[in-house]
């Protein structure tokens, strides 16, 4: 690890399997050379949501092959990679697993370190791949299927969580909410879409509004949408989707950015970051700009495809890992899906 810190142009391969998209990358000098994504979500769809065991057995098939396209699109031998990182949790334990398997055989017979990373700090990190001048510490809107927080990230090991959902991930609720009115899986991005063509024509309620502290409640609006669903069914008449959306959209990207806008006011951070696969939603990113121009706030917002699950997002969070004098794994790194 010291040797990767004296030079830092190193070849690394990331690897991350933590849910249904298997991913490799590699970088060189954190520079991203690749950053290949088999994803599965058309396998997942037919059954509404990923099925776990059905997702570890798609990465076995995928990750090998992956892997090689990898290295092949960013021109690099394997014999050239200087280490290897992957995610280790949090995420399907069945999942993670196949990828930490892969790495440590990977480390192993390459005889370099192995570096486990964190999912969430992946997509924390991310933001760095297109904001490399981005300077810790700064706030991060965190929104993705299975967290929603407002962190603090000092460094890569002191990430402090000033406010987090008390039951739901958004992610979680778009989905489920997207499920209850029909929508494929992954609903979040069929929300949006029906949205455009809604309007804010149904009342949910709005969890924690005048709150004093930075969290979140997701379960009450994902209730109220099944709630308006299973009403309109009783009286025989099909719920107008597109205003549900719409309102579901609306309430819930509100939620998340009056929560990261008034914690940088009141800690007076003057740059804010967002992070997760909510992140892509396109209204959450307007409204975010809007909100922080008016307040004179620096928002850093990754691309949308660096805000779903990728590799690349996890060999940058293993780069500052690295930076931050933090020890490799060995050969006992297991899966650990609830980190
Ligand atoms: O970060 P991510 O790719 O995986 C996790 O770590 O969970 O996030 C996936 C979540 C899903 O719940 C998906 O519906 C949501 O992100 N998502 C969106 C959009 N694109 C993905 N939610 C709202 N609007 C989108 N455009
Ligand atoms: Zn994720």
């Amino acid at each position: 690890m010291k040797k990767l810190r004296e030079n830092p142009d190193y070849s690394l391969l990331a690897i991350e399997t933590s849910c249904d998209e298997t991913a490799a990358a590699v970088l060189r000098g954190g520079e991203v050379l690749s950053a290949p994504i088999s994803s599965q979500i058309e396998i997942h769809r037919r059954f509404g949501g990923v099925v776990p065991e059905i997702a570890s057995r798609n990465h076995i098939l995928a990750i090998d092959n992956l892997v090689g396209e990898s290295l092949r699109l960013a021109k690099v031998k394997k014999e050239d990679l200087k280490a290897v990182a992957v995610t280790y949790g949090a995420g399907l334990p069945g999942a993670l697993l196949v990828g930490v398997s892969y790495a440590k055989a990977y480390a192993y017979a390459l005889d370099v370190p192995l570096i486990p990373v964190d999912h969430i700090k992946g997509h924390v990190f991310a933001n760095l791949i297109e904001h490399p001048d981005l300077k810790t510490p700064f706030l991060c809107l965190l929104a993705s299927g299975g967290h929603t927080a407002i962190l603090e990230v000092n460094s890569y090991s002191d990430v402090k969580i000033l406010g987090q959902t008390v039951d739901d991930a958004a992610g979680e609720a778009f989905d489920k909410a997207a499920r209850f009115l029909g929508f494929p899986y992954p609903g979040g991005p069929e929300i949006e879409k029906a949205a455009k063509n809604g309007r804010d024509a149904v009342s949910l309620p709005r969890p924690f509004k005048g709150a004093r502290h930075y969290n979140f409640s997701y379960s009450g609006i994902k209730t109220a949408v099944i709630n308006c669903v299973r009403a309109a069914e009783r009286r025989g008449e099909t719920v107008n989707k597109a205003d549900v959306a719409f309102s579901f959209q609306e309430t819930a990207v509100n939620m998340l950015v009056d929560n990261v806008v008034r914690a940088a006011e009141e800690s007076g951070y003057k740059s804010v970051a967002l992070a997760g696969g909510v992140g892509a939603n396109s209204r959450l990113r307007e409204r975010l700009r809007t909100e922080c121009e008016t307040r004179g706030i620096e928002l850093r917002l990754p691309s949308k495809s660096l805000c779903t699950d990728n590799a690349a997002m996890i060999g940058v969070a293993a780069r500052r890992y690295v930076e931050e004098g933090l020890p490799p794994a060995d050969l006992t790194l297991d899966a650990a899906p609830g980190i």
